[in-house]
């Protein structure tokens, strides 16, 4: 018994959970998914998976990205990404819904199904039904050699390394690189990207991995802030732009593992709705770093203190404005507007991940929950 024990210390790295171990492992992961595939000196993105498809996608109209959970915030993530670089349309669709809906495919469009097991059931049957109108499947993956990369026509491993954790995180960041490297590469097949634009955003991409080993030198500080939500009931993330996706993630994240209700919305989506919630018990979570809609989520947060809600806010390193009003502030590195959702997820998932273990749940096996959905 003292052998198991020992052995399950080792296949941890010294982390009391696998959770943990791959929240640390990011760095190296997203490193992993970029090597071979980026050159910033040259501006060139290399995308071998897909290479033979380059003509397909110059002349693509439109994208439709299908995945379920965390992978279908990734997609969210993504459809920024290839929007604002590629400036080709992209639609994100839950799996299982565009399966059952008679969607309209054609020939001419390009379906990506993100999956980290490659073996979910209703992701494999979206692209089988999309395969069958005519439309040319990429998958994003993490297993190698599992059912969706093989029935795909063409796609990109996002090499993350296996993830046992139930709820994913290494497995998202690496999603969201590849992503990110998709849509540069599309931007340049088109066009749509200056040489010297690409060549400073794969410099600063290059470098994501080190800056989120300074995101997760926050982890102490995030710790103690744990402690004063572990009774929380509930629990609101907001965010804007790519924002909007992290918050998703950071609640879905939350209630897997800790069993606290929370949800993530568009903060300004807040008065719409949630903002009827908010009191003095109510933890909301903003990521509230310096980009374009920093002082629109000034003003959510405004609202939120005038509520008496306990504001916890994701800010950029050296922020004063956000510190000055809410009440607990995380800080992650500056980074390009394009990265934020790399770094943002961090302080997210180590939050949760505390509360959780605080609250003495099995973070890495969470009740009711499967690491992979193979069934419908
Ligand atoms: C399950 C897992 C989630 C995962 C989702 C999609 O619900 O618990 O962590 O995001 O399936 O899985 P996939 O392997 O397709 O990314």
């Amino acid at each position: 018994q003292e052998l198991d024990l020992k052995l399950e210390m080792l296949e941890k790295g010294g982390y009391d959970h696998f959770m943990l171990k791959e929240i640390y492992e990011q760095p190296r992961s997203v490193r992993d998914c970029m090597r071979g595939r980026i050159y910033p000196d040259s501006g060139e993105v290399q995308l071998g998976g897909i290479k033979e498809y380059a003509e397909k996608l110059k002349n693509v109209d439109r994208i439709i990205i299908v995945a379920c959970g965390t992978s279908w915030h990734a997609g969210l993530v993504g459809e920024y990404l290839i929007e604002e670089y590629a400036r080709v349309s992209v639609e994100v669709e839950y799996a299982s819904e565009f399966r059952y809906r008679n969607p309209i495919i054609t020939e001419k469009d390009i379906v990506i199904a993100i999956s980290q097991s490659g073996e979910t059931a209703d992701t494999m049957a979206a692209i089988t039904l999309a395969k069958e109108k005519g439309a040319t499947i990429f998958g994003i993956c993490n297993v190698v050699g599992s059912s969706i990369p093989r029935i795909s026509h063409a796609g990109v491993y996002t090499h993350a390394g296996p993830e046992i954790g139930v709820a994913s995180t290494k497995a998202f960041t690496a999603q969201v690189t590849a992503l990110t490297l998709l849509a540069f590469y599309i931007a340049k097949l088109r066009g749509q990207i200056k040489r010297s634009d690409l060549t400073y955003l794969l410099t600063e991409l290059n470098n994501i991995p080190n800056e989120i080993q300074k995101a997760l030198a926050a982890n102490d500080g995030i710790k103690q802030i744990a402690h004063h939500f572990t009774g929380s009931r509930n629990c609101l993330f907001l965010g804007r732009g790519s924002g909007f996706p992290v918050a998703l993630e950071g609640a879905l994240k939350l209630k897997e593992i800790s069993y606290i209700h929370a949800e993530g919305y568009p903060a300004a989506e807040m008065k719409h709705g949630p903002i009827a919630l908010i009191d003095e018990e109510m933890p909301v979570i903003f990521i509230a770093t310096k980009n374009s809609s920093y002082e629109k989520v000034i003003s959510n947060i405004q609202e939120v203190k005038a509520r008496k809600g306990v504001v916890i806010a994701i800010v950029t390193k050296g922020d004063k404005h956000v510190k000055a009003i809410a009440d607990y502030v995380i800080e992650i590195p500056e980074s390009n507007e394009a990265f934020l959702p790399l770094l943002a997820i961090i302080p997210l998932q180590l939050l949760s991940y505390h509360i959780a273990v605080m609250r003495g749940c099995n973070v890495d096996q969470p009740r009711n929950l499967a690491k992979s959905v193979t069934v419908e």
